[in-house]
């Protein structure tokens, strides 16, 4: 296997979006779609930028980019963060903007706008933002939470995939 070792001094200029990029999609991560109340109503906009961040207060963060339709509406109200399961990489290319695809549905009666059928979901009340570059960090308070048993839909190396549901979890290192 070969390594590509960045030199010390290169390292202090800023790395060129595509290195970053290549770097970057070596994390594999689960996908999500955020909805929220738009102008028109329902909306909702894929991420992966999506963490754990506190368990007291109860806190997660997602990563809106400025330039993103969705971002002044999305930052300051509730939103919801709807995790994929493997069979619905179709709402992921939906909210990323593809065309020609089923229209979503919506979970009934929500407070806040909800995907019928997440692998599972957290509502938030907007907590905190923070200035995160050309991207702005939100973090939301979490008010309610479901989830269900299946795969996970993942995104690694620019390409979704699937995370098999296994009966262990992290529970086995201890
Ligand atoms: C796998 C995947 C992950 C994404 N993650 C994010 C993200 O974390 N934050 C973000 O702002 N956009 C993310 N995007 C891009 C948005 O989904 C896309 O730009 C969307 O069309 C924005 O919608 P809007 O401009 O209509 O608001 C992601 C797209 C994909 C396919």
């Amino acid at each position: 296997m070969s390594h590509t070792l960045v030199p010390e001094a290169q390292q202090a200029t800023p790395p060129s979006p595509g290195a970053l990029r290549a770097c970057m999609s070596r994390f594999a991560t689960g996908v999500t779609v955020v909805t929220f109340t738009g102008v028109d109503g329902p909306r909702g906009v894929t991420m992966n930028s999506f963490t754990a961040a506190s368990a007291d207060p109860p806190l997660v963060l997602i990563s809106v980019a400025r330039r993103a339709r969705c971002h002044d509406t999305l930052i300051g109200g509730p939103f919801c963060v709807n995790i994929l399961g493997a069979e619905q990489e179709s709402l992921a290319r939906l909210f990323a903007g593809a065309t020609g695809l089923t229209e979503p549905r919506w979970a009934p009666g929500t407070r806040v706008p909800r995907l019928a059928n997440p692998l599972a979901w957290v509502e938030c009340e907007p907590w905190r933002s923070y200035d995160g570059g050309d991207h702005t960090l939100v973090l939301g308070r979490v008010t309610g939470l479901g989830h269900r048993d299946g795969d996970a839909l993942t995104y690694a190396w620019s390409r979704f995939g699937t995370a098999v549901e296994t009966a262990e979890g992290i529970e086995v290192l201890n």
